[in-house]
């Protein structure tokens, strides 16, 4: 690193620098999650400090009861000892189908709504089956900026992938840039996550409209990581049936696989739990080229009975309950999800001021004209550092993030900021720790 840094940060400056040597600090800018959360643990150890852990996508939120409570009356009715249908409970799949409608407003049915051990392993089945439905098509197109761990799984998978990053081709220029992208023809499947891990960028309908016309044209399958569903606060998705709604592809084509996660909107990430749903589409379409690798044509079925079935064997059967459950209260209008999670919202809000005060910069900042959403994640940059440098500096003022430049952003100044893990109640210190930052950096 060519900063040099001063020995009277907050957190004493031999100890960080231990801990980052150790792990090396490529790891830092290669936005090893696991591998920045494991350098910050042992800090804290060492020095009895609390850092502001802004580095992983934690949910910190308690989950409803009803889930719990609806997997101790099934744990407690055996179904731990029976396998689990891989291809969900009847109960969770009539929910999911419903979920669909009243949040959503599209119309599956639920044979087409599958469980998955989190919504990873729903993308892994995603991937492995559209990109090998066509020997020609053997790449995955990534909007980014983007999820890093879908890179990986792409990688090993084998197959090829592509990338750009959206942020200098919003709105209209998105035609021209995907067009050049598609044109030659070799991509199974785009994948973008919305609401965005890293940005929290939401693309407006004219977007969602120029992917699904661009991907049928060029026959590419589009895989909606909505991870972070109904989590754009600037409007409300909470209410059943009542619009506004959760936007998504699906209105506008009908080839795609949408994958939902238990983990953020529903805070049940220790369940592992995720949802797939194909389009009906998806379900006919005879693919000849999966044959090489599976004994079915049918996507569907090379994805739920023989990808799914193979990795995972079928989501546990507990908490296919327990999430069926939270899906009928929500669908039924007796549980607002949404209103539980709003907090990362408020949070967001503040924590960024607190920043934007201290000297830093919103990186990614508008949807067309709009300002982004308050939401689980924002990125800002500092002038004068790079977005690793300025992720392994702020270590020694007890703050923890991740360079942006990890994430297929080409905004390489910037840093991820998570604000799940981060207390109100240390808000004072993340702003006593950023002033001294700003002090000591501003004339960089
Ligand atoms: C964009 C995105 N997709 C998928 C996931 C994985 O979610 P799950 O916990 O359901 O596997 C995450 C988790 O952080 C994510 O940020």
């Amino acid at each position: 690193m060519e900063q040099e840094i001063r020995k009277d940060t907050p957190i004493k400056f031999e100890i960080v620098k231990k801990y980052v040597e150790i792990y090396n600090p490529r790891n830092i800018s290669l936005g090893n999650t696991r591998i920045i959360s494991k350098i910050v643990d042992n800090i804290e150890n060492d020095t009895g400090e609390k850092f502001i852990r802004m580095e992983m996508g934690v949910p910190g939120i308690n989950p409803s009861e009803i889930g719990i409570n609806a997997e101790i009356n099934a744990l407690k009715n055996n179904v731990a000892g029976i396998y689990p249908p891989v291809d969900g409970i009847p109960p969770l799949k009539n929910e999911i189908s419903r979920f669909a409608k009243l949040f959503l407003n599209v119309d599956i049915s639920p044979d087409n709504c599958v469980p998955t051990v989190g919504s990873l392993n729903g993308s892994y089945a995603a991937f492995m089956v559209t990109g090998r439905r066509n020997k020609e098509k053997n790449t995955i197109l990534f909007i980014d900026p983007g999820f890093p761990v879908h890179k990986k799984l792409v990688h090993m998978l084998g197959f090829r992938q592509e990338s750009f990053d959206v942020n200098n081709y919003r709105g209209i220029k998105l035609k021209e840039k995907l067009a050049e992208k598609l044109k030659n023809g070799n991509i199974a499947a785009i994948l973008y996550s919305n609401p965005n891990n890293p940005t929290w960028i939401c693309f407006t309908e004219e977007e969602l409209k120029i992917i699904a016309d661009l991907a049928k044209e060029h026959d590419v399958i589009v895989i909606e990581d909505l991870a972070y569903f109904a989590m754009d606060f600037r409007k409300d998705y909470s209410h059943p049936g009542i619009p506004p709604f959760q936007p998504t592809i699906a209105n506008y084509m009908d080839e795609y696989i949408l994958l939902i996660s238990g983990s953020k909107s529903f805070s049940y990430a220790g369940q592992r739990i995720g949802i797939l749903i194909l389009s009906e589409k998806l379900t006919k379409t005879k693919f000849p080229d999966l044959l090489r690798f599976y004994s079915n044509d049918i996507l569907s079925n090379a994805l739920i009975y023989e990808t799914i079935f193979l990795t995972t064997a079928g989501v546990p059967h507990s908490i296919q309950y327990g999430f069926a459950d939270i899906l009928k209260a929500a669908n039924d209008g007796d549980y607002a999800f949404v209103d539980d999670v709003r907090i990362y919202g408020e949070k967001a809000k503040i924590m960024k001021k607190i920043f934007t005060d201290n000297g830093f910069k919103i990186v990614y900042d508008l949807d067309g004209n709009e300002p982004i959403a308050d939401g689980f994640y924002f990125t800002v940059s500092f002038p004068g550092l790079q977005g690793d440098e300025l992720s392994e500096i702020l270590l020694y003022y007890g703050i923890s993030s991740i360079p942006l430049s990890s994430t297929g952003s080409l905004h390489t100044e910037g840093i991820r900021a998570c604000v799940s893990l981060v207390r109100k109640e240390q808000f004072p210190l993340l702003e006593k720790r950023l002033n001294l930052f700003s002090e000591h950096f501003t004339h960089v």
